[in-house]
């Protein structure tokens, strides 16, 4: 068929029934869903099929170009140094990306970072940095590349003019069901990676039940095929398998967790939440040829904290890109809502679950998350979780707090968090945080 003979009812057909599409096809409908000549309902039904029924590896390599290539790619080749990128596949609490960029961007290395919205109940890095009063993440390439020059650093997203094909595909995915497939998330993944013009990825591919990927089995099919396309790209890509089954850190919300990720800058924070980080830091700065081993670069990041250089670059992106630096100096400025509602451990014991899936529902609920395409974000909403795997608490210490706006979204959050934490009689060991390693 040639382009122009393509029908999506027959395409959708054909991948309905487990047929291939060839490059051709999936060139075609990224361009006509693009310029919007196919309604999202044909969309809609095509990625179920994806979801259903899997794809090939080179329709996923085609699939992945075509994206790729929906609009402006970036050209970072007259900035110098090597240029690496982190990214999540996604979970609750997970504001790793915060601290990591400045920390690393700190050490030298040019991070040219692109992140994503919240999708379905994880949060996402945008939508945390814009809880910071004036602070911007959409730019023109021109406008991206001047602050990279400048700064060494952009903590941005993608614009109209970035891979449009995975910004309109990526939000009728989180509103259609087909979020957690792994064709669909790496070729979301990958087609914004490869548009930065990367040496180097890190890939913290969550696993568990606040994970898209649930078992460490489809995690690593995922870290897999992202390792693959980037190998296919010539660009190096390892993958971190990393433990989703609880919140990450403390903090689940927007502003909460930029007031977190200062803490981790500062020297301090939650030790889960630095163990990821530096962890995924260390990789950084070996891919990025600033280090030749993990032990030269973990010195190298510590020296960027506790000298304050990682926080001073991060007040330098926050400035750039419009933000308010008083509320990065004194984080008790971010917004903060009113309310705030303490739920209680019913019986001593020892905490066997701390649900990361309903814990992100629930923030979802509050306000902290998008429950349609076009909702507004309350930045100032957000669960502290108290009580984590392995932590014995005595009947009526708090398992967490809610800071709420509205009555009734507390009551939708609750309702979500019935059965999140288990308390049994019997000590619970603490869950491991690295999983696995692909590169
Ligand atoms: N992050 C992305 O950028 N895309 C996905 O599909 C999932 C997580």
């Amino acid at each position: 068929m040639s382009p122009s003979h393509f029908s999506m009812v027959e395409l959708i057909g054909i991948k309905r029934d487990g047929g291939i599409l060839s490059d051709e096809a999936l060139q075609w409908i990224i361009t006509s869903y693009v310029d919007k000549s196919i309604p999202d309902y044909q969309m809609s039904a095509l990625l179920m099929a994806i979801f259903l029924n899997g794809m090939a590896d080179e329709e996923l390599a085609a699939l992945t170009q075509a994206m790729l290539h929906s609009g402006d790619v970036l050209d970072c080749s007259t900035i110098p140094g090597k240029k690496v990128d982190k990214h999540s596949t996604g979970g609750v609490g997970d504001k790793v990306s915060i601290p990591l960029a400045p920390m690393v961007a700190a050490c030298g290395v040019v991070i040219p970072m692109m992140s994503g919205r919240g999708l379905g109940h994880t949060g996402g890095t945008r939508d945390k940095l814009e809880s910071i009063h004036g602070m911007k993440t959409a730019f023109t390439p021109d406008r991206f590349m001047e602050l990279l020059a400048a700064n060494n650093v952009v903590l941005g997203g993608q614009s109209a003019t970035l891979v449009p094909a995975d910004r309109l595909i990526y939000a009728l995915r989180d509103a259609s069901g087909t979020v957690p497939s792994v064709p669909l998330i790496s070729s979301s993944i990958m087609s914004k990676k490869l548009a930065e013009d990367l040496d180097g990825l890190v890939l913290d591919v969550k696993v568990g039940s606040g994970a898209f990927m649930k078992t460490v089995d489809d995690a690593r099919l995922l870290a897999e095929t992202m390792v693959g396309i980037g190998a296919s790209h010539g660009t190096t890509v390892v993958a971190y398998l990393t433990n989703m089954e609880q919140p990450l850190g403390h903090e689940v919300g927007n502003a909460s967790e930029i007031r977190e990720s200062i803490e981790v800058l500062r020297g301090d924070g939650p030790a889960d939440l630095v163990e990821i980080t530096y962890l995924l830091g260390r990789e950084m700065l070996v891919l990025g040829g600033i280090a030749q081993t993990h032990d030269e670069a973990q010195a190298l990041l510590v020296d960027a904290v506790a000298s304050g250089k990682a926080f001073e670059t991060f007040r330098t992106i926050v400035s750039s890109q419009g933000g308010d630096v008083a509320m990065i100096d004194d984080p008790g400025l971010l917004p903060v809502a009113d309310h705030t509602h303490v739920l209680r451990a019913p019986t001593d014991g020892w905490v066997r679950r701390c649900d990361a899936l309903e814990i992100g529902i629930a923030s979802v609920r509050l306000g902290g998350g998008r429950e349609t395409k076009e909702a507004a974000i309350d930045p100032s909403v957000g669960i502290t979780v108290h009580a984590k795997i392995g932590d014995s608490v005595r009947a009526g210490d708090a398992l967490a707090t809610f800071t709420y706006a509205e009555n009734e979204k507390l009551e939708a959050a609750l309702g979500a968090v019935e059965t999140a934490w288990q308390i049994g009689t019997t000590p619970v060991k603490n869950q491991p945080i690295l999983l696995d390693e692909i590169r």
